[in-house]
Protein backbone atom coordinates (compact mmCIF):
# COMPACT_ATOMS: atom_id res chain seq x y z
CA UNK A 1 0.00 0.00 0.00
CA UNK A 2 1.15 3.43 -0.44
CA UNK A 3 -1.08 5.00 1.91
CA UNK A 4 -2.63 3.39 5.27
CA UNK A 5 -5.84 4.81 6.62
CA UNK A 6 -6.82 6.15 9.72
CA UNK A 7 -9.67 6.17 11.47
CA UNK A 8 -10.24 8.45 14.61
CA UNK A 9 -12.93 8.26 17.52
CA UNK A 10 -12.92 11.42 18.88
CA UNK A 11 -11.73 14.96 17.96
CA UNK A 12 -11.28 16.79 20.86
CA UNK A 13 -8.23 18.36 22.58
CA UNK A 14 -5.88 14.97 21.79
CA UNK A 15 -7.63 14.22 18.35
CA UNK A 16 -6.99 18.14 17.34
CA UNK A 17 -3.55 17.66 18.27
CA UNK A 18 -2.96 14.44 16.20
CA UNK A 19 -5.06 15.67 13.44
CA UNK A 20 -2.29 19.18 13.65
CA UNK A 21 0.60 17.03 13.65
CA UNK A 22 -0.23 14.30 10.54
CA UNK A 23 -0.70 17.65 8.92
CA UNK A 24 2.00 19.59 9.50
CA UNK A 25 4.40 16.93 9.81
CA UNK A 26 2.54 14.37 7.23
CA UNK A 27 5.48 14.53 4.52
CA UNK A 28 8.56 13.78 7.34
CA UNK A 29 6.20 11.28 8.36
CA UNK A 30 5.87 9.64 4.81
CA UNK A 31 9.86 10.05 4.52
CA UNK A 32 10.04 7.90 7.74
CA UNK A 33 7.16 5.65 7.40
CA UNK A 34 8.01 5.05 3.25
CA UNK A 35 4.24 4.90 3.00
CA UNK A 36 1.61 7.69 4.06
CA UNK A 37 -0.76 8.01 6.58
CA UNK A 38 -4.68 9.19 5.60
CA UNK A 39 -7.10 10.11 7.94
CA UNK A 40 -10.39 8.17 6.49
CA UNK A 41 -13.13 8.93 9.30
CA UNK A 42 -13.12 10.59 12.36
CA UNK A 43 -16.54 9.74 15.06
CA UNK A 44 -18.18 12.59 17.16
CA UNK A 45 -20.58 12.88 19.63
CA UNK A 46 -21.93 15.91 18.12
CA UNK A 47 -21.14 16.14 14.24
CA UNK A 48 -22.87 20.02 14.12
CA UNK A 49 -20.42 21.40 16.76
CA UNK A 50 -17.94 23.82 15.60
CA UNK A 51 -14.50 22.70 15.15
CA UNK A 52 -11.19 23.80 16.14
CA UNK A 53 -9.62 22.69 13.03
CA UNK A 54 -10.96 22.55 9.38
CA UNK A 55 -12.16 19.23 8.46
CA UNK A 56 -13.87 17.97 5.62
CA UNK A 57 -17.35 17.32 6.59
CA UNK A 58 -17.61 14.12 4.49
CA UNK A 59 -14.79 12.19 7.50
CA UNK A 60 -17.39 13.11 10.16
CA UNK A 61 -19.75 10.22 11.69
CA UNK A 62 -21.93 9.87 14.48
CA UNK A 63 -21.09 6.57 16.10
CA UNK A 64 -17.32 4.68 16.62
CA UNK A 65 -19.10 1.80 15.10
CA UNK A 66 -18.48 3.50 11.27
CA UNK A 67 -14.65 3.62 11.92
CA UNK A 68 -14.27 0.16 13.57
CA UNK A 69 -16.12 -1.51 11.12
CA UNK A 70 -15.49 0.35 7.79
CA UNK A 71 -12.88 -2.24 6.27
CA UNK A 72 -10.26 0.39 4.10
CA UNK A 73 -9.48 1.90 7.98
CA UNK A 74 -6.41 0.03 8.65
CA UNK A 75 -5.30 1.58 12.18
CA UNK A 76 -8.02 2.89 14.18
CA UNK A 77 -7.47 5.68 17.21
CA UNK A 78 -9.54 6.13 20.20
CA UNK A 79 -8.85 9.50 21.72
CA UNK A 80 -12.57 9.59 22.95
CA UNK A 81 -12.37 8.92 26.39
CA UNK A 82 -14.56 6.95 28.82
CA UNK A 83 -14.63 3.08 29.63
CA UNK A 84 -17.70 1.25 28.17
CA UNK A 85 -18.20 2.83 24.64
CA UNK A 86 -14.29 2.68 23.97
CA UNK A 87 -13.89 -1.07 25.17
CA UNK A 88 -16.29 -2.11 22.57
CA UNK A 89 -15.17 -0.31 19.89
CA UNK A 90 -11.46 -1.21 20.53
CA UNK A 91 -12.87 -4.80 20.93
CA UNK A 92 -14.58 -4.60 17.45
CA UNK A 93 -11.53 -2.65 15.73
CA UNK A 94 -9.04 -5.74 16.57
CA UNK A 95 -11.86 -8.33 16.08
CA UNK A 96 -11.65 -6.75 12.63
CA UNK A 97 -8.24 -6.90 12.01
CA UNK A 98 -6.69 -3.76 12.67
CA UNK A 99 -4.67 -2.07 14.88
CA UNK A 100 -5.29 0.09 17.59
CA UNK A 101 -3.72 3.27 19.36
CA UNK A 102 -5.49 4.77 22.45
CA UNK A 103 -4.94 7.72 24.80
CA UNK A 104 -7.28 5.85 27.29
CA UNK A 105 -5.70 5.43 30.49
CA UNK A 106 -8.98 4.69 32.09
CA UNK A 107 -9.76 2.07 29.95
CA UNK A 108 -6.50 0.73 29.74
CA UNK A 109 -5.88 0.49 33.63
CA UNK A 110 -9.16 -1.22 34.09
CA UNK A 111 -9.26 -3.97 31.24
CA UNK A 112 -5.93 -3.38 29.58
CA UNK A 113 -5.06 -7.26 29.38
CA UNK A 114 -8.22 -8.26 28.16
CA UNK A 115 -8.26 -6.09 25.38
CA UNK A 116 -4.48 -6.61 24.84
CA UNK A 117 -5.10 -10.76 25.08
CA UNK A 118 -7.48 -10.13 22.19
CA UNK A 119 -5.17 -8.31 20.32
CA UNK A 120 -2.35 -11.09 20.48
CA UNK A 121 -4.93 -13.43 19.08
CA UNK A 122 -5.75 -11.61 16.32
CA UNK A 123 -1.84 -10.49 15.69
CA UNK A 124 -2.29 -7.48 16.38
CA UNK A 125 -1.37 -5.05 19.12
CA UNK A 126 -3.13 -1.88 21.09
CA UNK A 127 -0.34 1.34 21.54
CA UNK A 128 -1.30 3.22 24.34
CA UNK A 129 2.23 5.73 24.66
CA UNK A 130 -0.51 8.80 25.38
CA UNK A 131 -1.93 7.04 27.80
CA UNK A 132 0.43 8.06 30.52
CA UNK A 133 2.41 11.49 30.97
CA UNK A 134 0.95 12.96 27.95
CA UNK A 135 4.04 13.49 25.21
CA UNK A 136 6.68 12.06 27.78
CA UNK A 137 8.10 8.68 26.77
CA UNK A 138 7.40 6.27 29.51
CA UNK A 139 5.63 2.90 28.02
CA UNK A 140 8.45 2.44 25.16
CA UNK A 141 11.24 2.71 27.57
CA UNK A 142 9.52 0.51 30.62
CA UNK A 143 8.45 -2.19 27.76
CA UNK A 144 11.80 -1.82 25.72
CA UNK A 145 15.28 -0.05 26.88
CA UNK A 146 14.40 -0.82 30.91
CA UNK A 147 13.39 -4.04 30.58
CA UNK A 148 16.27 -5.96 31.89
CA UNK A 149 16.00 -4.56 34.80
CA UNK A 150 14.43 -5.19 38.57
CA UNK A 151 12.70 -2.26 38.96
CA UNK A 152 12.08 -1.22 42.66
CA UNK A 153 10.33 2.15 43.12
CA UNK A 154 8.48 4.06 40.80
CA UNK A 155 7.24 7.54 41.61
CA UNK A 156 6.52 10.58 40.12
CA UNK A 157 4.06 13.79 39.17
CA UNK A 158 1.61 11.90 36.15
CA UNK A 159 -1.21 14.34 36.60
CA UNK A 160 -1.05 17.57 34.89
CA UNK A 161 -4.47 19.41 35.87
CA UNK A 162 -3.10 18.75 39.29
CA UNK A 163 0.34 19.89 39.22
CA UNK A 164 -1.18 23.03 37.03
CA UNK A 165 -3.71 23.49 39.91
CA UNK A 166 -1.43 23.13 43.03
CA UNK A 167 1.52 25.28 41.22
CA UNK A 168 -0.85 28.10 40.40
CA UNK A 169 -1.95 28.29 43.63
CA UNK A 170 1.19 28.13 45.44
CA UNK A 171 3.45 31.06 42.62
CA UNK A 172 0.54 32.96 41.90
CA UNK A 173 -1.83 32.52 45.10
CA UNK A 174 -4.91 31.21 42.93
CA UNK A 175 -7.91 30.09 44.49
CA UNK A 176 -8.18 26.00 43.39
CA UNK A 177 -11.10 26.69 41.70
CA UNK A 178 -9.85 29.43 39.24
CA UNK A 179 -6.80 27.11 38.52
CA UNK A 180 -8.80 24.18 37.92
CA UNK A 181 -10.77 26.91 35.26
CA UNK A 182 -7.90 27.59 33.78
CA UNK A 183 -6.65 23.68 33.51
CA UNK A 184 -9.96 23.07 31.98
CA UNK A 185 -9.56 26.07 29.27
CA UNK A 186 -6.17 24.83 28.30
CA UNK A 187 -7.48 21.35 27.62
CA UNK A 188 -5.25 19.63 30.34
CA UNK A 189 -8.60 18.47 32.06
CA UNK A 190 -10.10 15.29 31.92
CA UNK A 191 -14.28 15.85 30.44
CA UNK A 192 -15.04 15.01 34.11
CA UNK A 193 -12.31 16.93 35.97
CA UNK A 194 -13.23 15.11 39.24
CA UNK A 195 -11.39 12.14 38.02
CA UNK A 196 -8.44 14.78 38.34
CA UNK A 197 -8.51 16.41 41.45
CA UNK A 198 -9.97 13.24 43.31
CA UNK A 199 -6.38 10.91 42.09
CA UNK A 200 -8.53 8.73 39.97
CA UNK A 201 -6.59 9.56 36.54
CA UNK A 202 -3.06 9.36 38.63
CA UNK A 203 -4.04 6.24 39.95
CA UNK A 204 -4.51 4.78 36.30
CA UNK A 205 -1.64 5.99 35.28
CA UNK A 206 0.52 4.21 38.19
CA UNK A 207 -1.79 1.18 37.22
CA UNK A 208 -0.36 1.02 33.76
CA UNK A 209 2.93 2.00 35.11
CA UNK A 210 3.23 -0.23 38.39
CA UNK A 211 1.78 -3.49 35.57
CA UNK A 212 4.94 -2.33 33.11
CA UNK A 213 7.55 -1.76 36.05
CA UNK A 214 6.62 -4.60 38.31
CA UNK A 215 5.68 -7.13 35.35
CA UNK A 216 2.13 -7.97 37.67
CA UNK A 217 -1.32 -7.53 37.27
CA UNK A 218 -2.83 -4.35 39.09
CA UNK A 219 -6.28 -4.57 40.54
CA UNK A 220 -7.19 -0.81 40.71
CA UNK A 221 -8.96 -1.68 44.10
CA UNK A 222 -5.12 -2.28 45.18
CA UNK A 223 -4.42 1.65 44.99
CA UNK A 224 -4.40 3.78 48.13
CA UNK A 225 -5.87 7.71 46.25
CA UNK A 226 -6.18 10.56 47.55
CA UNK A 227 -6.66 13.82 45.46
CA UNK A 228 -6.31 17.58 45.78
CA UNK A 229 -9.36 18.15 47.06
CA UNK A 230 -8.42 19.15 50.65
CA UNK A 231 -5.57 21.47 49.78
CA UNK A 232 -5.97 24.89 51.23
CA UNK A 233 -4.28 28.18 49.97
CA UNK A 234 -2.86 28.08 54.10
CA UNK A 235 -1.60 24.65 53.70
CA UNK A 236 0.27 25.91 50.46
CA UNK A 237 1.86 29.21 52.52
CA UNK A 238 2.69 26.34 55.60
CA UNK A 239 4.74 24.17 53.57
CA UNK A 240 6.70 26.85 51.33
CA UNK A 241 7.55 28.40 55.12
CA UNK A 242 8.87 25.25 55.95
CA UNK A 243 10.60 24.97 52.76
CA UNK A 244 8.44 22.34 50.94
CA UNK A 245 6.35 22.43 48.32
CA UNK A 246 2.88 20.34 47.96
CA UNK A 247 2.64 18.26 44.69
CA UNK A 248 0.13 14.69 43.91
CA UNK A 249 2.07 11.87 43.59
CA UNK A 250 1.95 8.46 42.43
CA UNK A 251 4.31 6.09 43.86
CA UNK A 252 4.60 2.29 43.63
CA UNK A 253 7.15 0.33 45.17
CA UNK A 254 8.26 -3.33 45.77
CA UNK A 255 8.54 -3.67 49.44
CA UNK A 256 9.14 -7.28 51.82
CA UNK A 257 5.57 -7.65 52.47
CA UNK A 258 4.77 -6.92 48.54
CA UNK A 259 3.67 -4.15 45.90
CA UNK A 260 2.64 -0.31 47.63
CA UNK A 261 0.71 1.45 45.34
CA UNK A 262 -0.85 5.27 46.63
CA UNK A 263 -1.43 8.17 44.94
CA UNK A 264 -1.80 11.13 47.24
CA UNK A 265 -0.56 14.80 48.19
CA UNK A 266 2.86 14.63 49.48
CA UNK A 267 5.27 16.91 50.91
CA UNK A 268 8.66 17.33 49.18
CA UNK A 269 11.45 19.31 50.13
CA UNK A 270 11.71 22.42 47.89
CA UNK A 271 15.28 21.87 46.43
CA UNK A 272 14.01 18.35 45.36
CA UNK A 273 13.65 17.90 41.75
CA UNK A 274 10.29 17.30 42.03
CA UNK A 275 9.19 20.44 43.45
CA UNK A 276 10.54 22.23 40.76
CA UNK A 277 7.93 20.49 38.09
CA UNK A 278 5.68 23.24 37.16
CA UNK A 279 2.00 23.40 35.55
CA UNK A 280 1.11 20.84 33.23
CA UNK A 281 4.77 18.85 33.58
CA UNK A 282 5.25 15.53 34.51
CA UNK A 283 8.02 13.49 35.90
CA UNK A 284 8.79 10.01 37.25
CA UNK A 285 11.46 8.49 38.56
CA UNK A 286 12.54 5.03 38.26
CA UNK A 287 15.03 2.47 40.31
CA UNK A 288 16.27 0.01 38.10
CA UNK A 289 18.58 -2.32 39.89
CA UNK A 290 20.81 -2.30 37.15
CA UNK A 291 20.46 1.14 35.44
CA UNK A 292 20.04 3.03 39.02
CA UNK A 293 17.67 6.05 39.26
CA UNK A 294 16.46 7.37 35.83
CA UNK A 295 13.90 10.48 35.29
CA UNK A 296 11.43 11.30 32.60
CA UNK A 297 10.26 15.21 32.77
CA UNK A 298 8.21 16.70 30.15
CA UNK A 299 4.74 17.94 29.23
CA UNK A 300 2.30 15.52 30.51
CA UNK A 301 -0.80 16.96 28.67
CA UNK A 302 -2.25 19.02 26.14
CA UNK A 303 -3.09 19.20 22.57
CA UNK A 304 0.16 18.78 20.67
CA UNK A 305 2.38 16.85 23.37
CA UNK A 306 -0.23 13.97 23.72
CA UNK A 307 -0.99 13.82 19.88
CA UNK A 308 2.91 13.76 19.85
CA UNK A 309 2.57 10.60 21.84
CA UNK A 310 -0.47 9.02 19.25
CA UNK A 311 1.38 9.76 16.50
CA UNK A 312 4.57 8.10 17.63
CA UNK A 313 2.03 5.37 17.72
CA UNK A 314 0.37 5.61 14.73
CA UNK A 315 3.99 5.65 13.34
CA UNK A 316 4.15 2.17 14.69
CA UNK A 317 1.09 0.49 14.01
CA UNK A 318 2.38 1.51 10.42
CA UNK A 319 5.37 -0.25 10.44
CA UNK A 320 3.67 -3.29 11.62
CA UNK A 321 1.68 -3.35 9.08
CA UNK A 322 4.30 -3.11 6.37
CA UNK A 323 6.78 -5.78 7.96
CA UNK A 324 4.46 -7.78 9.44
CA UNK A 325 5.37 -7.52 13.30
CA UNK A 326 3.43 -6.83 16.03
CA UNK A 327 5.24 -4.25 18.05
CA UNK A 328 6.68 -1.85 15.35
CA UNK A 329 10.27 -1.90 16.61
CA UNK A 330 12.17 -1.71 13.08
CA UNK A 331 15.45 -0.12 12.11
CA UNK A 332 15.10 4.02 11.59
CA UNK A 333 14.91 5.21 7.70
CA UNK A 334 17.83 7.65 7.10
CA UNK A 335 17.54 10.54 4.02
CA UNK A 336 20.49 12.75 3.23
CA UNK A 337 19.70 16.40 5.45
CA UNK A 338 22.58 18.96 3.27
CA UNK A 339 25.08 19.98 6.09
CA UNK A 340 26.47 23.38 6.54
CA UNK A 341 30.06 23.64 7.17
CA UNK A 342 31.36 25.57 10.16
CA UNK A 343 33.82 28.01 9.82
CA UNK A 344 36.68 26.94 12.17
P1 LIG B 1 -12.23 15.72 24.76
O1 LIG B 1 -11.59 17.02 24.41
O2 LIG B 1 -13.39 15.72 25.69
O3 LIG B 1 -12.64 15.01 23.38
C1 LIG B 1 -13.41 13.85 23.34
C2 LIG B 1 -13.83 13.60 21.90
O4 LIG B 1 -14.56 12.38 21.85
C3 LIG B 1 -14.78 14.69 21.34
O5 LIG B 1 -14.46 14.96 20.01
C4 LIG B 1 -16.18 14.05 21.43
O6 LIG B 1 -17.07 14.47 20.41
C5 LIG B 1 -15.81 12.59 21.20
N1 LIG B 1 -16.82 11.72 21.80
C6 LIG B 1 -17.25 11.72 23.07
N2 LIG B 1 -18.22 10.79 23.23
C7 LIG B 1 -18.41 10.23 22.01
C8 LIG B 1 -19.28 9.22 21.51
N3 LIG B 1 -20.17 8.63 22.30
N4 LIG B 1 -19.19 8.88 20.20
C9 LIG B 1 -18.30 9.48 19.38
N5 LIG B 1 -17.44 10.45 19.80
C10 LIG B 1 -17.51 10.81 21.09
O7 LIG B 1 -11.18 14.72 25.39
P2 LIG B 1 -9.57 14.76 25.24
O8 LIG B 1 -9.02 15.68 26.26
O9 LIG B 1 -9.21 14.91 23.82
O10 LIG B 1 -9.21 13.28 25.77
C11 LIG B 1 -9.43 12.14 24.97
C12 LIG B 1 -8.75 10.93 25.60
O11 LIG B 1 -7.35 11.18 25.73
C13 LIG B 1 -9.22 10.60 27.03
O12 LIG B 1 -9.13 9.21 27.20
C14 LIG B 1 -8.20 11.30 27.91
O13 LIG B 1 -8.07 10.70 29.19
C15 LIG B 1 -6.95 11.07 27.09
N6 LIG B 1 -5.85 12.01 27.31
C16 LIG B 1 -6.09 13.35 27.32
C17 LIG B 1 -5.03 14.24 27.48
C18 LIG B 1 -5.22 15.72 27.47
O14 LIG B 1 -4.25 16.45 27.72
N7 LIG B 1 -6.42 16.23 27.22
C19 LIG B 1 -3.73 13.73 27.62
C20 LIG B 1 -3.51 12.34 27.60
C21 LIG B 1 -4.60 11.50 27.45
P3 LIG B 1 -17.59 16.00 20.32
O15 LIG B 1 -16.35 16.77 19.90
O16 LIG B 1 -18.64 15.98 19.28
O17 LIG B 1 -18.04 16.36 21.69
N1 LIG C 1 -6.19 15.02 32.59
C1 LIG C 1 -4.90 14.47 32.39
C2 LIG C 1 -3.88 15.28 33.16
C3 LIG C 1 -4.54 14.48 30.93
O1 LIG C 1 -4.22 16.39 33.58
O2 LIG C 1 -2.77 14.80 33.36
C4 LIG C 1 -3.24 13.79 30.62
O3 LIG C 1 -3.35 12.41 30.83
Amino acid sequence: KDVLQIGMIGLGTVGTGVLRILEKNGEEIRHKLGVGLEVKRIAVRDPHKPREIEVDPSLIVDHPDHVVNDPDIDIVVEVMGGVDLARQAIARALENGKFVVTANKDLMAQHGLELLAIAKNQNRNIFYEASVAGGIPLIRPLKNSLAANHIEKVMGIVNGTTNYILTQMSCEGKEFSEALAEAQEKGFAEADPASDIEGLDASYKLAIIAALSFSSKIDMKDIFVEGITNVKLRDIRYAQELGYAIKLLAIGEETEEGLQLRVHPTLIPADHPLAAVANEFNAIFLEGDAVGEVMFYGPGAGSLPTGSAVCADIMDAARCLQHEVENGIVEATFGTKKVVPMEK
